[in-house]
Formats: C-alpha cells, structure tokens, sequence
C-alpha cells in the first residue's frame, strides 16, 4: 500500500488545455466568440485539448430531461461546426466521466465556505432568494475546479465571466498540495485572450450577452439565420455618434464598444484596427457592414450544426469515444489523489 509519499508528484506539468460549456440553453455569439472559436485555434495550435459539455452543472439549475439531452448534443455540434476536430481534441460529456464527481468532494472538502461566499456567479444566479438555491448552484466551482483538475490542466480558455472561477481553482490546488505536502496539482493558467472575452448584451451594453436573458433580441443565437442576425444587429442599441478615430473615444459608449468588439473579433482584427477602419462611420453604415461580415461567419457554422444533429447517434458516439479517452487521463489521476487522501483501494 503506497503511503502519500510514495506518490509520483510531478513537478513541472506538461501544456494541458482544458475547457467546457454548459449544455443549459442554446448558445449565444458570447460563447462562440469567448470560448468556440478560440478552442478551436487552441487545437489548431497543437498543445493537447479537452473538451467537454458539463451536463453535471447544467442540473444546478433544474433542466428538462429531453431538453437536456438535447442541448448537450447540439453543444457537440457547436464544438465540431466551430472547428472542434473530435479526432484530435477529447470531445465528450462530464457525466460519462465520473473521476469529475469524484474529485469533485474531495475539492468540496477542501474549498472553504468562506471563498464559496465570494463567488459573484452563485450571487448572480442565485437571485434574492439564496435560500431556495441548489447546493450544487453553490458547490458549482468545486466542480469546476475538479474538471481542470483531474486531467491535470495547465491552461483554461474561458470568457470573462469565469476569471473568478479560475482563481477558486487556483486557491483549492494551492491548498490541496499543501495541506498533504504534494506538488500533485497545477496552478491553472487561465487565457481570457483576445477582442471578444466579454460579449455584451444588444439591447444593453452594460450587460453580458447571455442564453439567459430573457429578451431573444438581446443575443445572436448560433441557431440564427441569416435574417435573424441582420435583423438583430439592425435593431441593436447604439447611440447617434459617429464612430470616434481613437479607442478612447469609445469610453463611455458601451453599445459602441460592443459592436466593435465584436467586429473585430469576427473579422480576427484588434478593436483598435476596425476604428482606425471605420472612424466618422455612422451605424447606419457600420451595422450593415457587421451583419454581413456576422451572417458570413456564422451561416457556415448554423449550416453545419444543422448537418450534424441529423445524426445524433453519431454525436453519442463521437462522446463516448473522448469520453473513454478522458477516462483514461483522469482515472489514474484520481487513483493517486486517492492514494494521497488515504483512502484504501483494494479492489484494484
Ligand atoms: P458557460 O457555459 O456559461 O459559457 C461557456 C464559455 O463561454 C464564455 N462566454 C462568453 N464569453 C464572452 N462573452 C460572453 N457574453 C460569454 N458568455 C459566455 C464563458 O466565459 C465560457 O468560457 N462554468 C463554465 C463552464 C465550465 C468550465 C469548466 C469552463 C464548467 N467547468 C472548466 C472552463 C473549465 C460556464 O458556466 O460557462
């Protein structure tokens, strides 16, 4: 029986990417631009990456069944129209790889009721009445901190909103390695990189553009046609100045600075290149110029989605493969946290 000590450490940790989506909703322009679109120039990049549809923190919201199964297989589908290859990424859903569960109570164990508490996110979806709120919506985070974790993680592509996540994953391997004098965990990375890590609302540039938010015309939905993107970014909020020749000009105009944002990041320019390109434009010309650049790059993309939920046997198939390819990372990952935390494996 190995005692913690004997436990194989490693001390430097080989590039790993490690990110996920919730299935809980259709997906917003926010998640192509945010966290798609770079997964895919993550694997184009050649460091290994892993997938994965969390289905397990889909249900700390209460999500219908059938829709459930439904949205995880059009997020796969999204992965793959979005540049995903499921031959050289690991694709699959958390709940097929139960190392995530199980690491996740020991980082429950871990994690301190004192940071879950600071966490804006459960605040955020919680609402008012906190006290009617899942205990998972609460112990989310330790779950998340467990997805990276158990493959070993060093990087995770994310948008904006998850920075706080990842500095909780950060705390709960710093405590874990020191409470049983291991260096078994990495220090995460996160990489909120690029023009669009917070995408915001259309009919309000103060808030982030979200599946959830219950005004259909505040998002591009990557089920949209055509019509409907032109049309959404037509009616999008904006205000009746030009557009200015510096960035800072853009200061105090959040709808402004959004548009452009996502120009840029559609276009693969900085913000600071589409202003230099469109200064003194109005919207009207500018808006029609971002809807046909948004319809070109998403249309494939619906298109191909559309193609492959055809086949959803094929999809539960392409899942099971990266799942049993996760599995094999993570089981003995977890089979050392085991053997760290003292628990007796004798079945082996
Ligand atoms: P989720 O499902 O809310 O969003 C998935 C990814 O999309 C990004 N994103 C955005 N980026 C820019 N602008 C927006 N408006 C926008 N909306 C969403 C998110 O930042 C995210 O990268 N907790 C995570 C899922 C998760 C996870 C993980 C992520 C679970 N385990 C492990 C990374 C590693 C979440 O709810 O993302």
């Amino acid at each position: 029986m190995s005692e913690p000590s004997a436990v194989q450490t490693p001390q430097a940790f080989s590039p790993r990417i490690f990110s996920g989506i919730q299935p809980s909703g259709g997906l917003t322009l926010g998640n192509y631009l945010g966290a798609l679109k770079r997964f895919a120039e993550k694997q184009d990049e050649g460091t290994q990456t892993i997938y994965c549809l969390v289905d397990m923190h889909a249900i700390t919201v209460w999500q219908d069944p059938a829709k459930l199964r439904q949205q995880t297989r059009e997020g796969a589908a999204a992965f793959i129209a979005s540049g995903v290859d499921p031959a050289r990424s690991i694709l699959f859903n958390q709940s097929q790889v139960s190392a995530h569960a199980e690491l996740a109570w020991i980082f429950n164990c871990v994690a301190r009721l004192g940071w879950m508490n600071r966490m804006t996110q459960f605040k955020d979806k919680a609402g008012k009445n906190a006290e009617a709120a899942s205990l998972g919506l609460y112990a989310y985070p330790a779950l998340m901190a467990a997805d990276i974790m158990a493959y070993h993680a060093t990087h995770v592509p994310v948008g904006e909103d998850q920075k706080q996540h990842l500095e909780l994953t950060r705390d709960i391997a710093i405590k874990f390695n020191h409470d049983y004098g291991v260096e078994f965990f990495p220090i995460v990375e996160p990489m909120i990189e690029g023009a669009a890590t917070r995408v915001m609302s259309l009919r309000d540039g103060t808030k982030k553009m979200s599946k959830s938010d219950p005004s259909d015309q505040s998002r591009i939905n990557l089920t949209d046609d055509a019509d409907a993107i032109a049309t959404k970014i037509r009616k999008a909020k904006t205000d009746a100045e030009p557009l200015p020749d510096t960035l800072d000009g853009l200061k105090d105009r959040p709808e402004a600075r959004n548009l452009v944002n996502i120009y840029a990041a559609l276009a693969g320019m900085s913000a600071a290149e589409v202003i230099v390109e469109n200064a003194g434009s109005l919207f009207g010309t500018f808006k029609p110029k971002l809807a046909e650049l948004a319809v070109s790059v998403m249309a494939p993309i619906t298109t191909e989605m559309n193609r492959l939920m055809q086949d959803p046997a094929e999809i539960d198939r392409i899942l099971g493969a990266g799942a049993d390819r996760a599995e094999a990372i993570a089981r003995p990952i977890l089979d050392q946290v085991y053997d760290i935390t003292g628990m007796i494996r004798s079945r082996r």
